[in-house]
């Protein structure tokens, strides 16, 4: 009796096998015992059901996440994709690296831990890597350019530390690192040769220094919430083909070039930074950017009615003087736009009607400049209670046209 106990399960899995290898090829063995320690080493976080299909005495082709061609595991996704799903608790077992047939390895947010198993590296079809919003610590694997047909490589939202690879592979299309604790510089040879980019994300990292030459296919760049610093024109005058820009949140100086504002862009974000100078959109090209913040710098000079385009336009927090152009008041009554920030500037006037019927969905805020506000309208409360700037100050002002005052009060 013991005997036909024991044997009983070898001669079943035998049998599963063999009525599948007649219906649809048996999975590769090496997929298959690599399948069962990725299986191994996670599990569903309560509420989430995706292993109840994962039974290894039927065809694993059959699991759900489980995408095979003839024997082989092709595409990989481990969790279940519903969103709200709480997502896998575990780690992701360096097994993994045998699947030499995967193109696509996803895992659903969840509280999946440990590094990122070197051995993915191995995977010399991996066309598409997305562990987001997991608990991965330690670092990018440095050889990750190996993986020459890897296109999209996101692990934003995890704790992945240490510093930017030295290289990404020529394919790379998409690469999201954002929200990490990834330091260190962006080392412009890491990206010289990502001749396809489109879209670089490194928002909320520790990374600093200056940025260098990145490609110019670039359509989407963020790096928002880091310490970058330097000028943005060593980087960005190749990027004409950029759709978004968010260089907000770092410590980037000098000026802001003319032609950025000529870019295909719909939101152009640089504010917190130390930029200074003035800012001369070229006025041959009319800007159709939507939304444009350069709130908190150290930009002076007059505002260019090249803005008036602009659906919201945020200058609050700088050294502006003059007159805000009148065709801004036109646009603010036509309800082109919807957001205009002036707070905290030197501006003098704008030449509106008491009565001018602002639309109600408006955010107008001149508070804090150097005239008396011919609108009431509400401000957001930072911008403090105080409707005009002193007289003292508006006169020093005067005296430097914005360039040498060292008051901004622009980090209020
Ligand atoms: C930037 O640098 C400062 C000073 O070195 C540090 O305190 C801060 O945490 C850094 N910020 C980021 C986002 O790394």
């Amino acid at each position: 009796m013991a005997r036909v106990r024991t044997t009983m399960p070898v001669l079943f899995f035998f049998v599963v096998f063999f009525v599948i290898g007649s219906v649809s090829g048996i999975l590769n063995p090496v997929d298959f015992l690599a399948l069962q320690d990725v299986r191994k080493s996670l599990a569903d976080f309560p509420g989430s059901t995706f292993f109840s299909t994962w039974d290894f005495t039927s065809d694993p082709c059959g699991f759900s996440g489980v995408f095979c061609v003839e024997d082989r595991v092709v595409a990989l996704t481990l969790g279940d994709p519903a969103a709200g799903s709480p997502g896998l608790i575990g780690r992701l077992s360096s097994s993994i690296g045998k699947m030499s047939a995967l193109t696509e390895l996803s895992l659903v947010p969840g509280r999946v831990m440990g590094s990122i198993p070197s051995s993915i590296v191995m995977l010399s079809e991996l066309r598409f890597l997305a562990l987001s919003r997991n608990f991965f610590t330690g670092i990018i694997p440095p050889s990750i350019s190996a993986l020459r047909k890897l296109r999209t490589l996101d692990i934003s939202f995890n704790q992945i530390s240490g510093v930017i690879p030295p290289s990404f592979p020529s394919s790379i299309t998409n690469l999201i690192l954002a929200h990490n604790r990834i330091e260190g510089k962006l080392p412009y040879w890491s990206l010289s040769t990502a001749t396809s980019l489109l879209r670089l994300d490194l928002k909320h990292n520790h990374l600093s220094g200056e940025i260098g030459p990145l490609p110019a296919t670039l359509q989407y760049l963020s790096v928002s919430f880091n310490n970058f610093s330097g000028s943005m024109d060593r980087f960005v005058n190749q990027l004409s083909s950029l759709h978004y820009l968010d260089l907000s949140s770092n410590k980037f100086s000098g000026v802001i070039p003319s032609y950025v504002f000529s870019f295909p862009l719909t939101s152009l974000q640089l504010q917190r930074n130390k930029f200074t100078g003035m800012v001369r959109p070229l006025p041959s090209t009319p800007m159709s950017i939507h939304t444009v913040d350069l709130s908190y710098n150290r930009l002076f000079g007059s505002i260019s009615p090249a803005f008036a385009t602009v659906k919201n336009l945020y200058l609050n927090n700088n050294k502006f003087g003059g007159k805000v152009p009148g065709s801004f008041v036109e646009k603010l009554v036509e309800n082109g736009m919807q957001v205009l920030y002036l707070q905290h500037n030197f501006l003098t006037g704008i030449r509106m009607s008491p009565m001018a019927a602002i639309p109600m969905s408006t955010e107008l805020c001149l508070q804090y400049n150097c005239m008396i506000p011919p609108v009431q309208t509400p401000c957001p409360k930072k911008s403090g209670k105080t409707k005009t700037r002193p007289t003292t100050q508006c006169t020093a002002w005067r005296t430097t046209g914005g360039a040498g005052s060292d008051d901004d009060g622009g980090d209020d």
